[in-house]
């Protein structure tokens, strides 16, 4: 991870970064963008050159517009100017991934910090930074990044600090987040993420960690864990991570989907469907790294991740459709398509929380449908709560922190596709809207937490195609974010 700091004196100027803004609309249009007022003394004409140079170049100062200048035998010998639009915590978070990425070449970097930054300014600045230069390889091949130190130009640190502290831990758990997630399956099986948990959380005071393997699910009953997990050669596991500061006064439960391949099972899916299916943890990732996040932070909350893993197999141990799985607590599911199997999991994890844990307020997360995006793209999450105040809180969250999701309703005429002539449930229904029938399987095991349920089925934003502001190809850390801004409201 690059190595941030904030100084009040430059130490070496190679590389400065200038802010610009825009100056507001002329007569004739967009009038030329103009450098931010600096917050510390910069060698003779460097302000001067970059006021000529905006106009000149036709920068209007929008949120991560780049120009780099060299300025060859003098100092510094290259001169970046990078737009801030209207210098909101979002700008900043798309003028700093811009930024990494233009001056990836460079190894040492100073970046001039307007005198009138707010603190949220620095946050972004400073995720946009960590976030868009986050790389997964599993090779020293290729050539990384020269970029290895950032200097932030402050007068004086002091407002920062804590926000500094809070954008770092959140851009190294997302970063945790996505390498979890990048990880190919035939790395990541249950016991590796559980070992990932556990190697991360060691020695971490107030922070619990408790990992079940398959004889400790069959004995406690948790059948939809194992039944999907059946078909494979690695077992099921639950992982249940546990912050619990001794001031809190509100327990949240996070359960998080975690199958660490899904084929689909005997309902297999088909190659182009099956391509990224060992991002099916994503969710798991999210409420681990998040929980861990909270604890990193110190939130005077109690947060309990529950991560139900499993792998989704083809073989002669799979269950078949139209087999019967009975859940924690006892409800039965009969399900005539395998590919339906993160329901599964999710439903022994909520009955759990819901009948062991009672929590105030229960979430989870889980890359659960193709259907998310198709109702909503491919950077939104669907978000369902009976609560209106509750998913408030979390959407206000997941837009300050620059995810994006979208409140669905759970419509009582979709209810009647859960009924099962076999059994309580039936898990796999054809007819609704596929992330919305979902939803309405896995409020049935949300017992009296019905009203303080939160789900999100996150299978869109969880993957980025290509480099795009903050996101990096490939995993996103989807939730790692919103979840810690979430957590850090309550208490
Ligand atoms: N893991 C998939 C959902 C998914 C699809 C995530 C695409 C990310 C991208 C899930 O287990 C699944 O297969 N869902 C089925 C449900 C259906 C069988 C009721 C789906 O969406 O087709
Ligand atoms: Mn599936
Ligand atoms: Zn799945």
């Amino acid at each position: 991870m690059l190595a941030i700091r904030l100084v009040a004196e430059p130490d070496r100027l190679d590389t400065l970064v200038l802010p610009l803004r825009p100056a507001g609309k002329g007569a004739g249009g967009d009038a030329p963008a103009v450098p931010a007022p600096t917050a510390v003394a910069l060698p003779d004409g460097v302000v001067d050159e970059a006021a000529a140079l905006a106009p000149a170049a036709r920068l209007t100062g929008r949120a991560g517009e780049l120009r780099a200048q060299f300025r060859p035998g003098r100092t510094p010998g290259l001169l970046v100017l990078v737009g801030v639009g209207e210098g909101d915590e979002a700008s900043w978070r798309r003028a700093g991934a811009a930024l990494v990425r233009a001056v990836a070449d460079e190894t040492h970097i100073t970046i001039s910090v307007p005198a009138d930054a707010s603190p949220a300014a620095v946050r972004g600045l400073y995720e946009g930074l960590l976030l868009a230069s986050y790389r997964f390889r599993l090779t020293d091949a290729g050539d990384a990044p020269a970029l290895t130190g950032v200097d932030l130009l402050v007068a004086d640190p002091e407002p920062y600090l804590a926000v500094v502290e809070t954008a770092r831990t959140t851009a190294r758990l997302t970063r945790w987040a996505r390498d979890l997630t990048n990880t190919p399956s035939s790395v990541k099986n249950p016991e590796w993420f559980a070992e990932q948990v556990a190697a991360r959380v060691a020695g971490v005071p107030d922070l619990h960690l408790r990992v079940r393997e398959p004889a400790e699910l069959a004995a406690e009953g948790f059948g939809g864990i194992l039944t999907v997990g059946g078909g494979s050669a690695h077992g099921s596991r639950l992982v249940e991570l546990d912050w619990r500061p001794a001031d809190a006064r509100t327990h949240v439960v996070l359960v998080g989907k975690g199958i660490t391949f899904d084929t689909g099972g005997i309902s297999i899916k088909p190659v182009p469907a099956m391509k990224l299916m060992r991002k099916d943890m994503a969710g798991a990732a999210a409420v681990v790294a998040a929980t861990v996040g909270a604890a990193a932070l110190r939130l005077p909350v109690r947060v309990t991740a529950l991560a139900p893993l499993a792998e989704n197999m083809v073989s002669g141990s799979a269950f078949r459709p139209g087999d019967v799985v009975r859940h924690y607590g006892g409800t039965t599911s009969e399900t005539t398509n395998s590919d339906a199997e993160g329901r599964l999991v999710l439903a022994d994890a909520l009955a759990y929380a819901v009948q062991e844990l009672r929590p105030d307020l229960l979430v989870d997360l889980a890359t659960l449908t193709g259907a998310n995006a198709v109702a909503l793209g491919k950077r939104t999450g669907a978000l369902y709560s009976e609560n209106d105040e509750l998913a408030a809180g979390v959407l206000a969250a997941v837009a300050e922190a620059g995810e994006a999701a979208w409140r669905m309703p759970l419509p009582a005429d979709y209810v009647e596709y859960l009924g099962s002539e076999l059994a309580d449930l039936y898990s796999a229904p054809t007819q609704g809207a596929g992330s919305v029938v979902a939803a309405l399987y896995l409020r049935e095991f949300t017992g009296d937490l019905r009203d303080r349920w939160l789900h999100v089925d996150m299978s869109a934003p969880s993957w980025a195609d290509a480099d795009d502001a903050e996101l990096t190809k490939g995993a996103t850390g989807w939730g790692v974010r919103s979840l810690l801004r979430w957590l850090a409201t309550l208490g």
